[in-house]
């Protein structure tokens, strides 16, 4: 198939083309290297250093004629988001409406969406959450997301384009960014004990998230692919882990014995969560395959691999 994919120089949308290309779709991306990389670009995909909102990309609709849109890019700082909403909105919620009217104007038949478990559910009732839980987004960031599924919704309804919004937890893996504003903290942590840094504890480390592995998360979006189901799916495990169980497990993989560090709470963090991956199972086949003392053992060698 022609395949798009935005945000394909970042850490899932990378590892997502290697994959297509595996499989021998034709992909092109579309990303303006504002945290990924161009060595992450997969050499056999066309790339467009281009952002999402610029209106040039209905040239590259018209060009690479896409079927399908894996739509990944995003301003993922959830802090920049509470900071500069304006800019937030603008580009996940405008950028993602220029994609959608090109998807109209070119007939694009399915659009698979990166949306976030984590951002979107805030404190919930009910661990592990299920899809049908209500939403209570606690960031802007969040709330572009939820904001991103409700207009994939009115575009299946009026224009017929069939969408799958997966709503991932807290992904990890290779190349995830190390930055401390956008990375992830199992990435920043490997990093930091490998370059003896001190790896700081935000809050008393036993808030809890689901940490879902980046193989998985690929695996979701190529389950999205081959289905016809419309809808928003989980995308998780089902498990809590602490900060500080995460922090643990790490020191162990490395054979180091650091003293824990910790720092104040950020504002906003949601205290425990975790994805119900039920309706995903049922309805696209997916089940998590890789858990997290596997997929951290994974991470730390890659990361050992590349420093
Ligand atoms: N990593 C996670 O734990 C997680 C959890 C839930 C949802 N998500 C979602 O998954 C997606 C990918 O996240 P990631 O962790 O790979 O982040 P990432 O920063 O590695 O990837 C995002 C990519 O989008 C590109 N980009 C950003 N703004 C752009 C713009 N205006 N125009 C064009 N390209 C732009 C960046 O350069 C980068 O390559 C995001 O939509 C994010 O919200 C990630």
């Amino acid at each position: 198939m022609r395949i798009l994919v935005t945000g394909g120089a970042g850490f899932i949308g990378s590892h997502l083309v290697d994959v297509l290309i595996k499989n021998k779709h034709k992909v092109c991306i579309i990303d303006n290297l504002s945290t990924g990389l161009k060595e992450n670009v997969n050499q056999k995909a066309t790339f467009y250093n281009l952002d999402i909102r610029d209106k040039k990309i209905l040239e590259i609709f018209k060009k690479e004629k896409p079927e399908v849109i894996f739509h990944v890019a995003a301003q993922i700082n959830l802090k920049k988001s509470i900071e500069d909403p304006f800019l937030d909105a603008d580009i996940n919620i405008l950028g993602s409406l220029n994609l959608l009217e090109c998807c109209k104007k070119y007939g694009v038949k399915k659009f698979i969406f990166s949306s976030s478990g984590g951002a979107i559910y805030g404190e919930a009732k009910i661990i592990p959450t299920p899809e049908e839980h209500p939403t209570h987004p606690t960031s802007p960031y969040g709330l572009t997301k939820l904001a991103i599924e409700k207009y994939l919704d009115i575009y299946h309804q009026q224009h017929g384009l069939n969408f799958i919004a997966l709503r991932y937890a807290n992904v990890y893996g290779p190349r995830q960014n190390i930055n401390p504003e956008v990375g992830g903290v199992i990435a920043i942590f490997v990093q930091n004990l490998l370059e003896n840094k001190p790896c700081i504890i935000n809050g008393d480390g036993t808030q809890t998230c689901d940490y879902v592995y980046i193989d998985d998360v690929v695996n979701a979006n190529l389950s999205a692919l081959k289905s016809n189901a419309v809808g928003v799916y989980n995308v998780g495990t089902g498990i809590e882990t602490s900060v500080n169980q995460i922090f643990k497990s790490i020191i162990m993989f490395l054979k180091l014995s650091p003293k824990k560090m910790y720092g104040p709470p950020i504002k906003g963090e949601v205290q425990k969560s975790a994805l119900d991956w039920k309706k995903i199972r049922k309805e696209l086949r997916w089940r998590p395959k890789i858990d997290l003392d596997k997929g951290l053992k994974l991470t730390v060698d890659w990361f050992k691999n590349n420093n």
